[in-house]
């Protein structure tokens, strides 16, 4: 397709996928997503952007900016608004529920403790279903959707499988859900379980599941929605476009995001850098990934093999979300952090608690993987990587009702005996509370 060079909106593009590790394109992708040449990733990538004039990048601005005031589904999305930058999908096959159009807040007091020059919270626990994942499930089911499939499947730590049972009863799909069993926060299941998928548990953490996944794909026919997708990672990178947009396209110093399967740290990364490449903005921003010290494959294969082989470790933290050992998207977030400068950290449990207690008590609640960022920061700001006066963003993945549990286990300590249903008493007990007793 040729472009042209005068057009009222900017046309959609067609896409190819390329392996990120040999760069070979893959016409027709298997049921994993791999490439056919090395069996590495692949990634989206639009060929015909290189060759777009000016005018293409100009307009996007401004047309994503009109669509906003618009009720139609694909542009009151905060996905499908940036649909020239995404796979064209049909308008009849767009599964939505509105998803991204999620919150930036400032964290005023944190902000200042930390000597920043501004802190903000993007919180993609404001989706749909409580978590990011929203955004590019709706992008990879509509995809799926055109292709014609019925059932999708994924195995997940808890917010994607909410996320692809509630997208797939929209879709009137089927979805099939693996679940590493008594490792998946309540919330998270009670989710699954309502929107109607077929919840199975495994014997098995995350990566166990996954590979059962892999297995069970090749045999059935089912579309596989883990980040393996790039599909997903699409949705997912709209993140960057909406955050620049709330931002006034002032790139902030640092992006800070939590590592798990490393998927999302990697669809982040492509939506910065596809801007920075459609001339959008002029350098990205530092992207630092911070995982459970006990589940850090990625900060020991930065430490221990300079990002070129994968560290394997056997997961063990408290955020389940991000309780993974042998991340999918690992090749792809080394690139995120190598291109854009980013650190990558680990943090204790201690340290994770202690943070998302204090989001809490900004009034930003979150999910403990979500924390991870704050705690992560912090350890940045120690070591001098995140310097005084710089603006970060956290992303914050995950609302905070996904994990009650968490938050009462680390509340039972204070909560005490119940009170008479007495005006004395009552007050007697704010007294003691006001005098740190
Ligand atoms: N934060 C939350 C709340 C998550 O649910 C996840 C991943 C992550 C961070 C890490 O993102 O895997 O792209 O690096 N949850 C997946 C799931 C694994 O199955 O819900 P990632």
């Amino acid at each position: 397709m040729k472009m042209k060079a005068t057009f009222s909106n900017p046309p959609a593009v067609a896409h190819a996928l390329r392996c990120v590790r040999c760069g070979a394109l893959s016409a027709t992708p298997g049921p994993l997503f791999r490439c056919g040449q090395c069996a590495e990733l692949l990634e989206v990538v639009y060929p015909e952007w290189s060759g777009a004039p000016p005018e293409f990048s100009l307009r996007l601005k401004e047309v994503w900016q009109a669509r906003r005031g618009s009720s139609l589904p694909e542009n009151a999305s905060g996905v499908w608004r940036f649909r020239e930058l995404l796979p064209q999908v049909e308008s009849r096959n767009i599964v939505t529920m509105g998803e991204g159009n999620t919150p930036l807040v400032q964290l005023e007091r944190m902000g200042h403790a930390l000597h920043l020059g501004n802190l903000l919270a993007k919180h993609q626990g404001m989706n749909p279903t409580g978590s990011f994942k929203d955004t590019g499930i709706s992008v990879a089911i509509s995809i799926a959707k055109g292709e014609g499939f019925t059932s999708v499947c994924c195995a997940s730590t808890g917010n994607t499988s909410a996320s692809v049972a509630a997208y797939a009863a929209r879709a009137a799909m089927k979805s099939i859900v693996l679940l590493p069993a008594g490792q998946v926060a309540s919330g998270k299941l009670a989710q699954a379980l309502e929107y109607g998928a077929h919840v199975l548990e495994l014997r098995a953490d995350f990566d166990g599941c996954l590979k059962i996944l892999y297995e069970v794909a090749k045999k059935l026919s089912v579309y596989v929605l883990n980040s393996v997708n790039p599909y997903r990672l699409e949705g997912q990178k709209t993140v960057a476009f909406e955050l620049m947009e709330q931002l006034d396209w002032k790139v902030p110093d640092h992006v800070i995001v939590p590592g798990g399967n490393l998927g999302n740290s990697s669809a982040l990364g492509k939506g910065f850098l596809e801007l920075r490449d459609l001339g959008l903005i002029a350098t990205p921003p530092k992207i630092s990934i911070i995982q459970a010290a006990g589940a850090n494959p990625l900060v020991r294969t930065m430490r221990e093999k300079a990002g070129r082989e994968l560290v394997r470790v056997n997961p063990e933290t408290r955020a389940t979300a991000i309780r993974i050992g042998n991340p999918a998207s690992w090749r792809k977030a080394v690139a995120v952090l190598e291109k854009t400068g980013g650190a990558c950290e680990d943090v204790s449990e201690g340290e994770i608690a202690a943070a998302k207690a204090e989001l809490g008590a900004e009034g930003v609640g979150c999910e403990p993987a979500s924390a991870a960022t704050l705690a992560g920061l912090k350890k940045l700001v120690r070591s001098g990587f995140v310097r005084h006066g710089e603006t970060t963003v956290l992303i914050l993945t995950g609302h905070m009702l996904k994990d009650v549990d968490y938050i009462m286990q680390a509340r039972e300590r204070c909560s005490g005996e119940p009170i008479e249903p007495d005006v004395a008493a009552v007050i007697r007990k704010l007294e003691n509370i006001n005098a740190g007793n």
